[in-house]
């Protein structure tokens, strides 16, 4: 692999305690190209613009896939990654939906390592500081042509995380009308579409005052998918419920840490699908304790309230809240502060 190092780097010029999410970039960058039908030229530059062509397929039709992984560092200066084994897979889950080629498992891991180590000062220690991920692939052939592009690029960049979402009011719009994917789609994968299909009905939520949207099945409404860009989870008494994976739900990473960790401290865990109807009985009856997102970008958030059918839902805070123990968890096993017993965490 070929690395040319930033003889200009911008890392000292960086307020890391001002940080707005995605938005400073680190000072390298991964590259790889997809030409005559193999990937090739894996290497490490300087963090830099690209120049395309107003032509380039991804513009045009949205062949385009990204993962989101997070780099920690601990109290010893050591980075670690979690889980990226998953990540890796997912990315080319996505790549095989989209009609992208697949990336090889060496130049997906050993160039995001590579990059990671040479970008390593910007991972700061302590718990919610971290290096964002973002590899993806787009369709890069100068064509306006509706088929697969013949030509794509790999690239990882990084940004500087403090945990964002961070807000002690966090409510959700139920989904009566908009569906974020739905059978035979494309849900299951983090397609670049997925998500810029999401802003318009997110942004009609947060204009009325809710923080995000909890997507419902596209064909009835009556099933709850996810929330945002996040899985959820709901506590009724002392029993923890997720929805099952399925071709519309993304399988999301931190989802599956949290039904394993849930077993682990013996929480009652039901992976099956979960109704509207009861989520809002439990509301009702107060038998609803907890609602979560799961996802990288927060690990877990407590959701506190919900809107349905022009009705707003409080959810009360517990006390030993499921939601704190097992982010506690997590969190200790990515920052290295706990034994990792299922060999999630991965050094650089
Ligand atoms: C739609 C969606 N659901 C769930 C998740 C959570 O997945 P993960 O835990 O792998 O970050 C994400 C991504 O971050 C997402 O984009």
């Amino acid at each position: 692999m070929e690395i040319k190092i930033n003889d200009k780097p911008k890392y000292s010029n960086v307020d890391f305690d001002n940080l707005s999410f995605g938005e400073i970039f680190t000072d390298h960058m991964l590259v790889c190209d997809f030409i005559n039908g193999n990937w090739d030229n894996l290497r490490i530059i300087p963090y830099q613009n690209i120049s395309i062509d107003p032509s380039t397929s991804a513009l045009h039709y949205g062949q385009a896939i990204f993962e989101g992984m997070k780099a920690y560092k601990d109290d010893n200066d050591k980075v670690w990654l979690f889980r990226p084994k998953d990540n890796f897979n997912r990315f080319n889950k996505s790549c095989e939906r989209m009609k992208i080629p697949e990336i090889s498992e060496d130049y997906f891991m050993n160039g995001l390592k590579k990059l990671v180590s040479l970008d390593s000062n910007w991972v700061k220690p302590g718990q919610g500081n971290s290096l964002y991920i973002r590899p993806f692939v787009f369709a890069s052939q100068a064509t306006v042509q509706a088929s697969p592009s013949k030509e794509y690029k790999f690239i990882i960049i990084c940004s500087p995380a403090k945990s964002y979402y961070n807000e002690s009011k966090f409510n959700v719009l139920i989904a009566e009308d908009y569906s974020r994917a739905a059978n035979g789609g494309v849900g299951y994968a983090k397609a670049a579409g997925n998500y810029g299909g999401s802003f318009y009905p997110t942004s009609i939520a947060q204009n009325k005052g809710y923080q995000q949207v909890i997507w419902t099945d596209s064909s009835e409404h009556k099933y709850i998918e996810e929330a945002g860009t996040m899985n959820v989870f709901f506590r009724i008494e002392n029993k923890l419920i997720t929805a099952p994976t399925n071709d519309r739900i993304l399988d999301g990473i931190t989802r599956k840490s949290v039904i394993q960790i849930a077993k682990d401290i013996g929480i009652d865990i039901e992976v099956r699908p979960f109704t509207v109807d009861e989520l809002v009985i439990a509301a009702k009856n107060k038998t609803l304790k907890e609602v979560f997102g799961a996802g990288t970008a927060v690990v877990i958030l407590p959701i506190t309230g919900f809107g349905y059918k022009n009705h707003d839902y409080n959810i009360e805070s517990v006390k030993d809240s499921y939601a704190e123990k097992i982010k506690s968890i997590i969190t200790n096993i990515q920052y290295n502060n706990s034994e990792d017993l299922y060999g999630w965490r991965v050094g650089i």
